[in-house]
């Protein structure tokens, strides 16, 4: 088997993996997207900008309740105006990125930093 195929092999499975469940969601690119969304849903600390304001947190939440809950927003299913604002423009690629990355960040380890 030359390199070439091993690597896609590797990708593919890697991909698998991350699947969400079709698409191959890619969490590095998840971090970038999701700076905006770290605004509010702050992954290292959970402190909101807005001290009065209650976020959930989604770091360490499941990537496809991520995805699902994005995709309620996004069609209005799930009302929620800044929510609709955040969501409307993204794709099901972006979403599954962003929910691979909030899926991948510890909600531990964010705990323990926040002491
Ligand atoms: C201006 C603040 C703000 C920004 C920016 C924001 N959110 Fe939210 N988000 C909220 C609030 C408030 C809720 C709770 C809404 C509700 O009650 O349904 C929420 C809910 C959610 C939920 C549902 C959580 C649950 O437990 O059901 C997800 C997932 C989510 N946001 C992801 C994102 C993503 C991804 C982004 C960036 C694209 C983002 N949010 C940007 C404030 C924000």
């Amino acid at each position: 088997m030359t390199i070439k195929k091993r690597l896609a092999i590797a990708g593919l499975s890697l991909g698998c993996l991350l699947a969400l469940p079709a698409l191959a969601a890619d969490a590095a690119k998840g971090k970038v997207k999701a700076e905006t969304c770290t605004g509010c849903h702050a992954v290292a600390s959970y402190q909101n900008v807005y001290p009065t304001y209650n976020v959930p947190k989604v770091a360490g939440q499941h990537a496809e309740y991520i995805v699902a809950a994005l995709k309620a927003y996004k069609s209005g299913e799930r009302a929620h105006q800044t929510m609709h604002a955040n969501a409307i423009n993204l794709s099901d690629e972006d979403m599954a990125d962003i929910a691979a990355y909030f899926a991948s960040v510890a909600p531990g380890a964010a705990a323990a930093a926040a002491k």
